[in-house]
């Protein structure tokens, strides 16, 4: 789902910096290989991510939700020398495909794919997270911040992604959309973070801690 016109897209792309050719694989064979490849970041958001990453110049990064492991990628292009990335998954279907293209990735020794939970996972993680992006089970978002939010510093960042649902938001609000409706008005009034959500591709809140 857009939330701008299709061609404003298009130029928005076109005229952005291009993905490595090892992220325009990846998502290739992520639309060859896989039954759901509209669950990828993609280009524009992983461009986004990129960028945030970079400008934030993070040591300790968590994503939760790996799936082919586009955004992981995206996402370690700004780790700093020392830095590491810890993406979680909870389904070994698409480990085949992570963890061949995360091996070829210039930051591959940089990032670590835990299996499990999402929510018995973030427990054992370690303090001192920079930035995170969530991605995964979408009732969970609010516990996912709830465990996340004391192992991050002052000024760490968090990104949730799919925070408009496909604009059903504020349209007829199917079970999915309330639920991240309910997210929303959670975070909005939660004292700890400022936040911002943006109509970048499905809806990206980020976060910030006070
Ligand atoms: C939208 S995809 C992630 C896409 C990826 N972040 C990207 O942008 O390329 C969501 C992933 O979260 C995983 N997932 C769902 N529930 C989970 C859970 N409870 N714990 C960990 N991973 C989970 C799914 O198996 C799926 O691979």
């Amino acid at each position: 789902m857009q939330f701008i016109d299709k061609k404003l897209q298009e130029y928005c792309s076109t005229m952005s910096t291009n993905a490595s050719d090892l992220l325009v694989e990846l998502e290739r064979q992520t639309h060859l290989r896989t039954l759901s490849p509209r669950m990828i970041s993609g280009f524009f958001q992983g461009r986004f991510l990129s960028m945030i990453s970079r400008i934030k110049q993070p040591t300790y990064i968590v994503e939760i939700g790996t799936f082919t492991g586009y955004a992981a990628i995206c996402l370690s292009e700004g780790l700093t020398v020392n830095g590491r990335l810890v993406t979680i998954e909870l389904d070994k279907e698409y480990n085949d495909i992570h963890e061949s293209y995360i091996g070829l990735s210039p930051q591959k020794e940089k990032i670590q794919v835990e299996y499990g939970d999402a929510l018995n996972v973030i427990p054992n993680l370690d303090q001192g997270i920079d930035l995170v992006f969530i991605d995964a089970s979408k009732k969970h978002y609010q516990q996912y911040v709830e465990l996340l939010l004391p192992k991050m510093a002052q000024g760490g960042l968090m990104i949730a992604d799919n925070t408009l649902w496909n604009g059903d938001i504020i349209k007829e609000m199917s079970a999915k959309a309330k639920t991240m409706h309910q997210f929303n008005t959670w975070i909005h009034q939660l004292s700890e973070v400022d936040n911002l959500l943006l109509p970048i591709r499905d809806g990206l809140t980020m976060m910030l801690k006070k």
